[in-house]
């Protein structure tokens, strides 16, 4: 059986951007192949390289289980768990350190862009985050991991740290393949479309929709969203970036074919589109918002994370008790 494995950061309220790229993905994947085995966790662990209030912290940790279960995922076929229930995660993160270059490290981009901002001083572990993701994912072996388009660097590293330790200590990790979707992949910021929608670097509430967002926010977002004076319904991301992002979203919410979003529209005006659109999303997170209502405070949401936490843990303390023994780690 194949196994599938990703996770979220619990930064910020999670965007549309994390649902179209992120867990929309996870549902249909989990439709389609039905051999895989899916451990989806929440990355608790990376959330603390940036400074978090700790109240926000954990409320936000249950927010994102809650919401993986409320946005469709099977919990029967689903092993979830937080990130930092498994000491093994860190663990292993620091042997994976121990395999990564100071200059791969560097020429990660989200470090990089952090770096840029500037906005705190940057912390020890955000440089070294990719070989703690690295540990989150071959820990469990995994064979797919879905991720969003900004992912994919940390994806190509995770597959060089795990093909250096296999070169080097014979055969022990599987080596695995990312997963990006064909469409939304890269949901840009409605205020200003040349930058990824984010749930932790925005300043601008009005650039993203989180999964929490009441209707009426949902459409006056969309509403005031940046477009263009072109004023013509196309699909052209070089020079109407924001009407593309906006058919971006349309054709991934509603798993239809942006050209054919653009033929129903291509006679239409920006104002009708942008209503149909707050339209479909509302329809969509509606439901979403009122699952995860009854979930959060629910014991059935524990007993999910408890059962996870196990399944995960065995899975864990088994691969690196022999994952120490190939490293000449301890006594025997
Ligand atoms: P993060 O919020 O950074 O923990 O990301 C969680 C998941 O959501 C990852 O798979 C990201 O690639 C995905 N994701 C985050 N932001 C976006 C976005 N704007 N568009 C598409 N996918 C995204
Ligand atoms: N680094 C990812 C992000 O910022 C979140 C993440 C942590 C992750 N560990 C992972 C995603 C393992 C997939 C697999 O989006």
């Amino acid at each position: 059986m194949k196994r599938i494995v990703s996770g979220i950061k619990p930064t910020g309220s999670l965007t549309l951007g994390n649902y179209l790229g992120a867990i929309k993905q996870f549902v249909k994947l989990q439709q389609k192949m039905e051999d895989c085995e899916f451990f989806l966790f929440v990355a608790d662990m990376h959330a603390i390289t940036v400074r978090q209030n700790p109240a926000e912290l954990r409320k936000r940790i249950l927010d994102i289980a809650a919401m993986y279960i409320a946005c469709g995922l099977d919990k029967e076929k689903t092993v979830l768990y937080l990130q930092s229930e498994i000491p093994q995660n860190v663990e292993l993160g620091y042997i994976l350190q121990s395999n990564v270059y100071m200059g791969e490290l560097e020429r990660m981009t989200q470090f990089k862009d952090k770096i840029a901002k500037q906005e705190t001083s940057i912390t020890s572990s955000l440089f070294t985050y990719p070989a703690l993701m690295a540990a989150d994912i071959i820990l469990y072996d995994a064979d797919y991991v879905p991720v969003g388009d900004d992912q994919k660097q940390h994806l190509e590293l995770t597959r060089t740290i795990a093909n250096r330790f296999n070169n080097y200590y014979g055969d022990f990790f599987t080596v695995p393949e990312p997963l990006i979707p064909e469409v939304g992949a890269r949901i840009m910021d409605l205020q200003d479309p040349e930058k990824k929608m984010s749930k932790s670097d925005t300043a601008n509430p009005k650039g993203f929709i989180t999964l929490f967002d009441d209707s009426a926010t949902i459409r006056r977002k969309i509403n005031s969203a940046m477009t263009d004076s072109i004023g013509v319904i196309k699909f052209d991301p070089e020079n109407q970036k924001g009407l593309a992002n906006l058919l971006t979203i349309f054709a991934s919410i509603t798993d239809r074919d942006v050209l054919d979003i653009v033929n129903e529209y291509k006679d239409s005006n920006y104002k009708v589109f942008k209503e149909d659109l707050g339209n479909a999303i509302v329809e969509v997170l509606e439901p979403i918002q009122e699952k995860h209502k009854n979930l959060i405070k629910s014991q059935e949401l524990q007993d999910i994370l408890n059962k996870g936490r196990d399944i995960a843990s065995d899975y864990a303390f088994k691969k690196m008790r022999k994952c120490k023994r190939k490293v000449g780690l301890g006594r025997k």
